[in-house]
């Protein structure tokens, strides 16, 4: 578990992107630890994605911040292709596959997604009187259907 209440939005990110590139480094050399490091980091961006939907959102949408629900709508279109790609790939590294291009898919859909949400959200959280309670109830966020199909569930 890399996501705990004291980290900000953008550690978040940082965090998930680390966890994936360990994975990369490792897939050539053990096949096995791979595979556990690719359902930390899936475990991870999962918990962060539903913290975003359940707990952020609500936050920024009730203190009416201008321009956010445009955003939000836009983020949780993302939040399912994220999805369905990390699904993708799941499939490939348990079945141990060759997996370059899945891996190559998901993550420049993450990192363009990273980049927007820190352009439009991150100053709007900072501003945030619930800033703090927000990233305290990460810890909060269980896993109970996002994808009912996931086989993937939050450690
Ligand atoms: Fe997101
Ligand atoms: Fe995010």
């Amino acid at each position: 578990m890399i996501l705990d209440g004291s980290k900000n939005f953008d550690e978040q990110h940082k965090g998930i992107n680390r966890l994936f590139k360990e994975y990369q480094d490792l897939k050539v050399k053990d096949a096995n630890k791979a595979k556990e490091l690719f359902e930390k980091f899936a475990s991870n961006l999962q918990r962060h994605m539903l913290w975003e939907e359940r707990i952020l959102f609500p936050i920024l949408l009730q203190e009416g911040c201008d321009n956010t629900s445009h955003a939000v709508e836009v983020i949780k279109v993302e939040h399912r292709k994220i999805l369905q790609l990390l699904k993708k790939l799941y499939l490939k590294v348990s079945q141990k596959e060759e997996s370059s291009r899945e891996e190559e898919e998901l993550i420049s859909a993450l990192i363009k997604h990273e980049e927007f949400e820190d352009d439009v959200l991150h100053p709007v959280v900072d501003r945030s009187s619930k800033k703090k309670e927000a990233f305290e109830a990460i810890l909060d966020i269980s896993y109970e259907g996002f994808e009912e199909d996931f086989s993937i569930t939050i450690d």
